[in-house]
């Protein structure tokens, strides 16, 4: 689930959305970024946090910062809409933020889908988009389904290999719920664990469950940092390893941008990432009407968290339930961070004289 490892035991600083999004804005502002694109970067970066993806919310800074400061990444490139056919573009991201790639090519997905039922849009030469449910919610919030897939740099062995070859690369859909129920939000690495997990655990001086990873020599381990120097494990065996390679196919060969072990990940400097995307949107209600679309999904969702439990389960969720959940929660409670975590934003920010993040007391 997207909560943290069971050894999560570090005292917490909470911080209210409106500051962590108003702490974000500044310092991309201060490190160059358009305001409006700053927005839309930092909203997605919270909404991790506040889903309790705090894998990849504003903790995320300081790598793609320093990605900035060393030219790997530009503050100020525009991504670039080419209509193919009338339901399908392609986003060239000119090596921006892949957050403003992402942003522009589900935008057109939907726009598209409003029109003709279904939009397709392929994005290339982009970056790391943090967390794909956010896509996933914009075209929610447009009442739209979604498909969302992104590939990324190495960090998985194929199936029977023993290097780092496919990536982590998340799989994520969505569809409508009941009318004031929840939506059906799935968003998953196809490794145990996302490898931004490996990495949280590091920075909170956390051990790490022994079946998410191989260090170095092959061996398993409950150390991040020896976890982040060998492989992580797919899930399900061949088949979690199948899935990123679809990842690589839909977002890699298709788009043009790099595959097949090539993509930078947002933590190695030695050159631009070119990450590539590839986004369907779909209208819910071609084959019915949306309300009897929503009833449905309604249903699905009670048979599906009101089935008979196993011995020792209290509770039974829908894909995306728990992190709804921890959405509303941290609406009235802010963001838990550990102190390193704070310590290292006011860092940037003070790296660029913009203003340090706002605790709740
Ligand atoms: N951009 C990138 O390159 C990249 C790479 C890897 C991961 N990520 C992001 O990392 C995040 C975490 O990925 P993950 O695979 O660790 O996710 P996860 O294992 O926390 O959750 C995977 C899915 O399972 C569902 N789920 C979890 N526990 C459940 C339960 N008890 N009952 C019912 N459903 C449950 C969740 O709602 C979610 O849809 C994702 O947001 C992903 O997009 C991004």
């Amino acid at each position: 689930m997207a909560t943290s490892s069971s050894h999560d035991q570090a005292p917490k600083i909470h911080v209210s959305q409106i500051s962590a999004l108003s702490f974000t804005q500044n310092l991309l502002e201060r490190n160059g970024v358009p305001p409006e694109n700053a927005t839309i970067i930092a909203r997605a970066l919270v909404l991790a946090d506040l889903r309790g993806v705090d894998t990849h919310g504003i903790n995320r800074l300081p790598a793609y910062l320093l990605r900035l400061r060393n030219g790997l990444l530009d503050p100020l490139a525009q991504p670039t809409l080419h209509q193919i056919t009338p339901v399908v573009a392609q986003v060239d991201g000119h090596n921006s933020f892949g957050f403003l790639s992402a942003h522009l090519g589900i935008e057109a997905g939907i726009e598209m889908a409003k029109t003709y039922g279904i939009g397709m849009v392929s994005v290339k030469h982009s970056n790391h988009f943090g967390m794909s449910a956010w896509i996933v919610q914009q075209a929610l919030d447009a009442d739209m389904m979604s498909l969302v897939f992104t590939n990324s740099s190495p960090a998985l062995p194929v199936w029977g290999g023993k290097e780092k070859l496919m990536g982590v690369s998340p799989i994520a859909c969505g569809a409508p719920g009941r009318e004031g129920g929840r939506d059906f939000i799935l968003d998953m690495a196809p490794s145990v664990a996302a490898r931004g997990k490996i990495h949280k655990a590091k920075r909170r001086g956390e051990k790490i469950p022994f079946d998410w990873a191989l260090d170095g020599d092959g061996e398993r381990t409950d150390d991040p940092a020896k976890a982040l120097e060998g492989v992580m494990l797919p899930m399900g065996g061949p088949k979690g390893s199948a899935l990123a390679v679809m990842m690589d196919v839909f977002s890699g060969v298709l788009s043009g941008s790099n595959f097949a072990g090539e993509v930078r990940g947002p933590y190695d400097e030695s050159g631009e990432a070119d990450v590539g995307h590839f986004f369907v949107v779909l209208r819910p209600d071609l084959f019915m009407d949306l309300e009897a679309f929503r009833e449905r999904m309604g249903i699905l969702y009670d048979r599906v968290v009101g089935c008979e439990r196993m011995k020792g389960v209290e509770r039974i969720y829908f894909p995306g339930e728990i992190e709804q959940a921890t959405h509303e929660e941290r609406l009235k409670t802010g963001i838990p961070y550990v102190e390193t975590e704070i310590g290292a934003l006011n860092k940037e920010a003070e790296l660029v004289g913009s203003k340090k993040i706002e605790v709740m007391p």
